[in-house]
């Protein structure tokens, strides 16, 4: 039986063949350190951690690519701008299908003083955006929110949210763990404050490397959540206040930062666009292909029913059979690997009306094939009819 991974949206797989050659060649022909170092190898390594800065900036449209700080994933990314930027008796609007990566560091705070409001969205998941700018208060500093839900894949407009944040001189954060290196971003004319991204999602990068691109006056508002060696300014044991080793202290990812660095390469060449549009198009034969057992009321489609603002995210119900029960066919009869759960976002799933059960989340990614979305449908009308 082969494997059909459709789990896109947890992790990428397969990479480009670029991406672990990259890195098996890293490690075996320099495996070297940056900025610490005065040997050929070390600069020549610093050159491709200071490209890879480059190519993400230019991807977010950052005005500077020291301004790209490297973390492990998102979470730390977001972490480490939210309890850096936020405190106690600040308020904060986010959406109501944020991931645990944005609201378990707001729920956390809010037990120390932090205020934080969700900002409504209907049953698809789409944003009341007249709703925000009556839920700005007095000590509103902030807004976060997903560019796209992890779970129905339905995009948040941050374009229009960013022009509200500009209007009232709120800071604008955006998970971007479902869009980054998918979805044209570009913080200028977006208005982000702060891009937070990881590698191993969609910028078909190794697990274990994220980051954050940071708007220059943002940069001071955020006290550094780790601190430690740099390998600059060794004399003293301040924190730099320059970029990026104000935020990025211990020894970094490098295999992580050479495998993206070789993953946004082959993007580049690819065209963002020419990515987006296969997952799309693979989402809507999804979609279409199993409209019949929605017709028949044995699974439901949940979210935005087109291709319009959305990511090739797609979930499902099973109505006669148990999702989790489902989604173990899927694996174990037919090789078909999805997620079910509540995919660490339980009030994206009430919003879309699927809490508690949850949903099984097909995420297709530019790898899949046509073939895969026909086998994934024939499976599921399959255990539908049982
Ligand atoms: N956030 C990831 C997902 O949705 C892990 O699967």
């Amino acid at each position: 039986m082969d494997r059909i991974y459709l789990d896109n949206g947890a992790t990428s797989f397969p990479k480009p063949k670029e991406v672990p050659d990259a890195v098996y060649n890293y490690m075996v022909s320099s495996g070297a350190n940056i900025n610490r170092g005065g040997y050929k190898t070390a600069y020549d390594l610093e050159g491709t951690v200071f490209e890879t800065r480059e190519m993400l900036a230019e991807m977010f449209g950052a005005s500077d690519c020291k301004n790209i700080v490297f973390t492990k994933n998102i979470t730390e990314s977001l972490n480490f701008v939210l309890k850096g930027f936020l405190n106690p008796g600040d308020h904060v609007l986010c959406s109501s299908i944020e991931h645990n990566a944005v609201m378990r560091p707001l729920v956390q705070m809010e037990k120390k003083g932090l205020e934080f409001s969700r900002i409504p969205g209907n049953q698809f998941g789409e944003l009341d955006l007249e709703a925000i700018e009556n839920m700005i208060k007095e000590n509103t500093v902030a807004i976060v929110m997903t560019h796209a839900s992890n779970v129905t894949g339905t995009m948040n407009p941050i374009k229009d949210v960013g022009d509200i944040c500009a209007k009232h001189g709120l800071k604008f954060i955006v998970d971007a763990a479902q869009t980054a290196g998918l979805v044209p971003i570009d913080m200028k004319s977006m208005n982000i404050d702060a891009l937070c991204f990881t590698g191993h999602k969609s910028l078909l990068g190794p697990q274990g490397i994220g980051g954050f691109a940071i708007k220059e006056d943002f940069i001071s508002k955020i006290e550094p959540l780790i601190s430690g060696g740099t390998g600059s300014i060794s004399h003293t044991e301040e924190i730099p206040d320059f970029m990026p080793d104000r935020f990025e202290s211990g020894t970094p990812n490098i295999p992580g930062i050479v495998g993206l660095n070789a993953s946004l390469k082959w993007i580049n060449e690819k065209g963002i666009d020419v990515i987006l549009n296969h997952e799309l198009e693979l989402a809507q034969r999804f979609i279409d292909g199993v409209r019949p057992l929605a017709d028949k009321d044995c699974l439901k489609i949940i979210g935005l029913p087109g291709m319009e603002n959305r990511v090739g995210v797609v979930s499902v119900q099973t109505v006669n059979t148990d999702c989790a029960d489902a989604a173990f066919k899927l694996d174990f009869e037919y090789g078909i690997q999805t997620r079910v759960g509540l995919h660490c976002a339980p009030h994206a799933h009430k919003t879309f009306g699927t809490y508690p059960t949850g949903t099984i989340r097909f995420s297709f990614g530019y790898f899949n094939t046509e073939a895969d979305v026909d086998a994934a449908i024939k499976a599921l009308t399959e255990i539908c009819s049982e």
